[in-house]
Formats: C-alpha cells, structure tokens, sequence
C-alpha cells in the first residue's frame, strides 16, 4: 500500500477571507482553489504553462496557479475572479467585458480580467502595447482579442471616472 505524504498546515486570505488549510507540499495552488475552496472560476486550459486560464492575483501580481505550490502561497493574499464582485456589484473590469461584447465562450475570461486587474490597479490609461503585454500569458481561442482589447479601455475609462 502506498504510504500518504504528509500534509502541511498553511493559512492563506483569499478575497478578504482568512483559511487554514492542510495541503500535500505537491498541492497546486489551482487545485487549492478549485478543489479544496471550491472557487471553481479559476480554470484549468492546458498542462504545459501555456493558457493563462487559472491566473489568480497572489500579493497583487497575476500568477498561472497551475504553476505555483498552494505552499508557495503560505501567509499570502489571493484574488480570484469571484473576488471581484462587492457586495453585489459587478467590478468595473466584469462591466466592461459584458459592455464591450470582451468574451464568446469565456473559458479564458476569468484570468484575462485578473490580468487586467493587476494592469489597471497601477495604470488606468494604459495603451495598446500595455495591454497587450499585460495578457500576453493569457490565451483566447474565441474573440480575436480585439474587444478584449476594448473592454479593458472601457473599464479603464470607468475606472478612473471619465
Ligand atoms: S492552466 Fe494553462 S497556464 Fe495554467
Ligand atoms: S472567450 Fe473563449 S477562449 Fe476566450
């Protein structure tokens, strides 16, 4: 029988909330999320650190969460896509993709907007080749990128009231 591997204890806040949780030290931060927290937006597109699907918010910088230990985020502060929202209110970067049509399937979306985010959060009036460096991790198979494009300039706009 194979022996188990030994959990470890870690805390994490995650949208505001505080956890204490016991993971294997193999645990993927995006199996955390998905498995143990339940916080299934976050998703899983590929194998290889390719996607960009599961990038999460880990101390304000976007990171891929299939590839980062749930250890590595020990004492650490995630944002995911269900952190967005405020009390019922959609976040202005959630507005802006449904406004400016920023989504088709939206498998990719909830990584894309967390991208976003971590861009937005130090630059609200960012170009195109910001924008384009800030989801280069982040693959759409659907839109074409164009009103991805466009729905991050409106959230920016909204952002910073203009
Ligand atoms: S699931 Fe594809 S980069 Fe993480
Ligand atoms: S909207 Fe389908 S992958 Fe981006």
């Amino acid at each position: 029988m194979p022996e188990a591997i030994e959990k470890v204890a870690m805390q994490v806040s995650v949208n505001g909330k505080r956890y204490s949780l016991r993971v294997e030290p193999r645990t993927l931060l995006v199996e955390m999320l998905r498995e143990q927290l339940d916080l299934t937006g976050t998703h899983v597109g590929c194998d290889t650190t390719y996607c960009g699907a599961c990038t999460v918010l880990l101390n304000g910088a976007a990171v891929k969460s299939c590839t980062v230990l749930a250890v590595q985020a020990d004492g650490g502060e995630i944002t995911t896509v269900e952190g967005l929202e405020q009390n019922g209110q959609l976040h202005p970067i959630q507005k802006a993709f449904g406004d400016a049509y920023g989504l088709q399937c939206g498998y990719c979306t909830p990584g894309i907007m967390l991208s976003a985010l971590q861009l937005l959060s130090k630059n609200r009036q960012p170009s195109e080749r910001e924008m384009r460096k800030a989801i280069a991790g982040n693959t759409c198979r659907c839109t074409g990128y164009q009103n991805i494009f466009k729905a991050i300039q409106l959230a920016a706009r909204n952002m910073r009231g203009a």
